[in-house]
């Protein structure tokens, strides 16, 4: 045995190994679904035997208790239990959606959301959540991109570092906190075709610059555990990939928590044919430092007879027991926190409903407005249509576990208990749910909006149709939600388009129809209430996308840190589809990087969205026109709200590295603020560039920052044009400066 393998493991982790029989260790390395209605005999014989180390999904409070004093009591060295759940994005009260949380560019705010959920989730029995997922995605038919922080590394990185600080909290001993789970390691966002689970194919460049950086912000800001993905990348599945697990995660980053493999992924090796059978499916994941299996037996089947036949070394299995007692340790399972604790999550406490308020209120995006809003709490009647009006399920989202309908505010009630009795409220949804073709509703909910003076129209996507194993070929509204929309549309009376779902969706024929859209993801417990202040003009919407929109499925992956190409299609003079003469000349149209019937621009940019008053920018500034490695530059803007209303602004700053050795994207975010500015004041906003963060992975593989002229933007969007340029010397050149 390696006895001190690592420095920093809590101190009696080895001596407790050293007391541990093969068997046991094993144990350690097993994590079961929990029962339900009992414990059955067979599992308390293997918890006596301490042939379990985690249990997931175990729902009732009793059960839990009693899985977890037969493991403290009753083995032979009770070592407890540590319990693992999915609290994404919030226990009892859920907050908005991962990728609704990103668009608030508010870090803190998901870190306080976590930190709640964290409170309520350890009270009701959890140790341990499977999240933040931090899987970068450029693909919004993938439903899994309502997990996580959309697609840009820069931005999920903060966010996946902020809800680790929120879950884990400052002391992870502490009751109150979970371990957290830096999820999918790695490239599951990169699914092609966006079907979950398929296969990723990734330069390792892209690897490391694109999809990586969120894991590593994670794994520096010490997260507990990573669980490792689904999918294959060229060839090897993440869960078998020595590359990743020992190569990049342990030896490059020094993670020294644990790794859990995903829902059976170590047995689905076989089906993507990467191994003979479990025995050296077991085998595979143990060398490539899989510490825990998830659902799937293959390690309690075969880890001890590979150790017998020497097939794998013991000391693999010490580690691999070594890092997950050090959790259980740094958890405080083994003394700080009260074991037998598990309730049904608690009535939500009223911090935590203004927090999931204040968080929905920063993610919803205004896309479009004429002018219509803010409505004006006077209007006099209100249509109120649409499959989401007044649903309190579907607007609190995927993985939602343990929130309930009841603590939901649909938006329907906030706005009625907002407007009180003075404005007269016709509803009629018009649809049942949101896939329905059912058209007999129609024709009410198209008399309210003939009768009233405004229509606010509730469309989207329910919470199944995002999520695991749920991607959509097709992105538009879906049932016949545009044919409602259509006929509502037809009645003259002005629409405010309200968009809940958990994906980017195709929107824009269905926007030219709205006067105004707002785009609220799935907001979760109190959506309701953040988009009846919103809708109303008691706050403006500071949302930003944290994602590309496309205007069609075909034009899928749009997003804004593409590459420049050798024809880019801004400078050229191009004709679109309709206006192509019959028999045009092959070259004649213009060729470019583009479609000739949607050309090259998406829907909506990547950081894009709208407020209720004017914000200005002005007077971009850098501390010096060029610049040497390791320093760092000052960039500096005036930002001024020249509108009518108080509002939070999102500044966003974005660098090009103009020439490299390989190429670089087109623009990348680099630094953004929330500023909130009353009417009439401004403010310079500053950046402070570290020159060390412009590189990007060479093809040796090695981070570098090279020399030679960058350009820089600072504005409301990653399509603002207030640009300046500097140059990066190299060292040489010292003396030119
Ligand atoms: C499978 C999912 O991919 C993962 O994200 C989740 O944490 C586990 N199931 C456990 O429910």
């Amino acid at each position: 045995m390696t006895m001190g393998r690592n420095k920093n493991f809590h101190p009696r982790v080895e001596d407790l190994l050293s007391r541990m029989t093969l068997r046991e260790k094993i144990g350690q390395m097993v994590q079961v679904a929990g029962p339900k209605g009992g414990i059955p005999d067979a599992l308390r014989r293997q918890l006596r035997e301490g042939r379990i180390g985690s249990m997931l999904n175990v729902t009732e409070p009793a059960i839990s208790c009693e899985l977890q004093r037969i493991a403290v009591e009753e083995s032979r060295l009770g070592i407890p239990l540590i319990i693992g759940r999915d609290v994404i994005h919030g226990c009892r009260t859920i907050f908005p959606i991962p990728l609704a949380l990103a668009a608030t560019w508010d870090p803190q705010a998901a870190e306080t959301c976590a930190r709640v959920a964290a409170r309520e989730a350890s009270a009701a029995g959890f140790h341990w959540t499977f999240a933040p997922m931090m899987d970068i995605t450029r693909d919004p038919r993938w439903g899994r991109i309502a997990e996580g922080f959309g697609e840009d590394p820069y931005l999920a990185s903060l966010f996946a570092a902020a809800m680790v600080r929120g879950f884990q909290g400052s002391d992870l001993s502490s009751p109150d906190t979970l371990a957290a789970c830096a999820k999918h390691f790695a490239g599951y966002g990169a699914a092609e075709g966006g079907r979950d689970y398929d296969a990723a194919v990734l330069s390792e460049n892209l690897l490391r610059d694109v999809y990586l950086p969120p894991f590593k912000a994670a794994v520096d800001a010490n997260v507990a555990t990573v669980m490792t993905a689904f999918n294959e990348i060229n060839g090897v599945p993440a869960t078998g990939s020595i590359h990743l697990l020992r190569k990049i995660l342990r030896e490059e980053w020094g993670f020294s928590g644990f790794v859990v493999s995903d829902w059976k992924s170590i047995e689905e090796m076989v089906n993507h044919g990467f191994c003979e059978d479990g025995r050296d499916a077991a085998r595979k994941a143990v060398q490539a430092g899989v510490d825990m299996e998830m659902q799937s037996s293959t390690y309690s089947d075969h880890l001890e007879d590979l150790v017998a036949t020497e097939e794998i070394r013991e000391g693999l299995i010490d580690d691999a027991a070594a890092h997950i007692l050090d959790i259980k340790f740094r958890l405080g399972l083994f003394g700080e926190r009260p074991l037998y604790r598990a309730a049904v999550p608690g009535q939500p406490e009223r911090e935590a409903l203004l927090q999931a308020k204040n968080a929905a209120l920063r993610s919803i995006v205004l896309l479009k407005n004429n002018g219509i809003l803010p409505l004006s709490p006077e209007t006099r009647r209100i249509a109120v249509v649409g499959p989401l009006a007044d649903d309190p399920y579907e607007v609190l989202g995927t993985w939602n576990r343990d929130g309930r309908t009841e603590d939901t505010i649909t938006p329907l009630a906030a706005i009625r208990s907002l407007l009180g009795e003075k404005t007269e409220i016709l509803h009629a949804g018009g649809m049942k749910y949101s896939r329905s073709r059912d058209t007999t509703g129609f024709a009410q909910a198209v008399q309210c909006a003939r009768e009233a003076d405004v229509v606010i129209f509730f469309a989207g996507e329910e919470a199944i149709l995002s999520g695991e194993g749920h991607s959509r070929a097709y992105l538009n509204l879906p049932g016949a939600q545009e044919t409602l929309l259509d006929e509502v549309a037809a009645t003259g009376t002005p629409i405010v388009l309200v968009v809940l779902a958990g994906r980017p969706l195709i929107i824009g024929k269905a926007a030219e129809k709205a006067a105004a859209v707002l785009y609220g993801w799935h907001p979760g417990t109190m959506g309701g209430p953040a988009l009846a202040d919103l809708i109303f003009g008691v706050e403006s919407p500071s949302g930003k996308l944290p994602i590309t929109f496309p205007k069609a499925e075909g034009q899928i992956p749009v997003y804004y840190a593409h590459k420049n190409t050798g024809r880019p299609p801004e400078k050229l003079s191009l004709t679109m589809i309709d206006d192509s003469p019959v028999r045009a000349y092959q070259s004649s149209l213009g060729d470019a990087a583009r479609y000739l019937d949607i050309g090259y621009q998406p829907q909506y940019p990547f950081g894009y969205g709208l407020s209720y008053t004017k914000f200005e920018y002005s007077d971009l500034r850098l501390s010096a026109g060029t610049v040497l490695p390791g320093d760092t530059i000052q960039a500096s803007v005036r930002l001024a709200n020249s509108g009518t209303m108080e509002a939070e602004e999102v500044v966003q700053l974005y660098v090009r590295d103009v020439t490299g050795s390989l190429t670089r994207p087109v623009k990348e975010l680099k630094g953004f603020q929330r500023i909130r500015l009353k009417p009439g004041e401004e403010r310079i906003v500053r950046f402070y560039i570290e020159t060390g963060k412009l590189g990007f992975h060479n093809s040796a593989m090695q981070y570098v920052v090279e020399p030679g002229r960058f350009t820089l933007w600072i504005g409301g969007d990653s399509q603002s044009s207030l640009m300046a340029e500097f140059h990066l010397l190299p060292t040489r050149d010292m003396n030119k400066r």
